[in-house]
């Protein structure tokens, strides 16, 4: 690990409801203000129906909350989206942008996330980006073009190392129980900071990048050790708290 403050980010996906929250909340608000000087940030990503809720739950814990996504627009005729400036009134400090999912779920472009990212930080909110090659990609050998044209069409020109996160996901390795090997994320992920670096200059060096995709308890470790691995976006084995505070406690 780095001397980047390490970042343990959980997204829930669409998943949980109020008696899930509170179980989960708790579990780690108080496991996490029980150390005395925590070594990492830990970010709680619920569904948007949760995030006041859980926001409110981890006041004074030390914990962040997030959204899972926002609308490019501060507000208006956009029914059933949610602005980044809605996520930070109700507590958000962080909003996941351009994730696998709502890519292809969504159709969203590299230029949709882009503008996503840049009204999240002009919300105030830091942009969790999320970029990853597809298992087709991969095994044509395009992971490292994919990956850095997704830097370069997601990011910002006003991003910095404060106001952005970068998430690896590989498409193939998420909810799979597949994983890259570590040559291979170390690869990426220098890669990754490489093009930030066209953003960002040198302070791409500050900038965090995790990885996500079957983090679990049992291969936390092999990733975060690396030197580019600044923490993990978890999906699954961020429900449960033992899962989760083992794969943090692997930093
Ligand atoms: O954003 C987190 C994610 O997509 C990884 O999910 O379930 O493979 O940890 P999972």
């Amino acid at each position: 690990m780095s001397s980047r403050r390490p970042l343990i980010a959980g997204n829930w996906k669409m998943n949980g409801l109020r008696a899930d929250a509170d179980l989960l909340v708790s579990g780690l608000a108080a496991r996490y203000k029980a150390l005395s000087a925590p070594a990492f940030d830990m970010l709680l990503c619920p569904p948007a129906t949760l995030v006041a809720t859980v926001a409110a739950q981890a006041a004074g814990s030390g914990l962040k909350v997030g959204g899972q996504d926002c609308h490019r627009n501060e507000k208006g005729a956009h029914t059933g989206d949610i602005s980044a400036w809605m996520l930070r009134d109700i507590g958000a400090g962080y909003v996941i942008v351009g994730h696998s999912e709502r890519r292809q779920d969504h159709a969203e472009t590299n230029a949709v996330v882009k503008d996503k990212a840049q009204a999240a930080q002009a919300a105030g909110l830091v942009a969790v980006i999320c970029i990853g090659e597809t298992e087709a990609e991969r095994d044509r050998g395009e992971t490292l073009r994919v990956v850095a044209d997704q830097v370069r069409g997601s990011m910002p020109a006003g991003s910095t190392a404060e106001n952005t996160v970068l998430a690896y996901e590989p498409v193939w390795a998420i909810g799979t129980g597949r994983t890259p090997t570590p040559d291979d994320v170390a690869e990426v992920h220098a890669e990754i900071r490489k093009v930030a670096a066209e953003v960002l200059g040198s302070a791409a060096q500050q900038l965090k990048i995790l990885y996500g995709g079957s983090v679990k308890p049992s291969n936390a470790m092999e990733f975060l050790g690396l030197t580019d691995v600044d923490g993990a976006l978890v999906g699954g084995a961020s429900l449960k708290v033992d899962d989760f505070w083992a794969i943090a406690e692997a930093v």
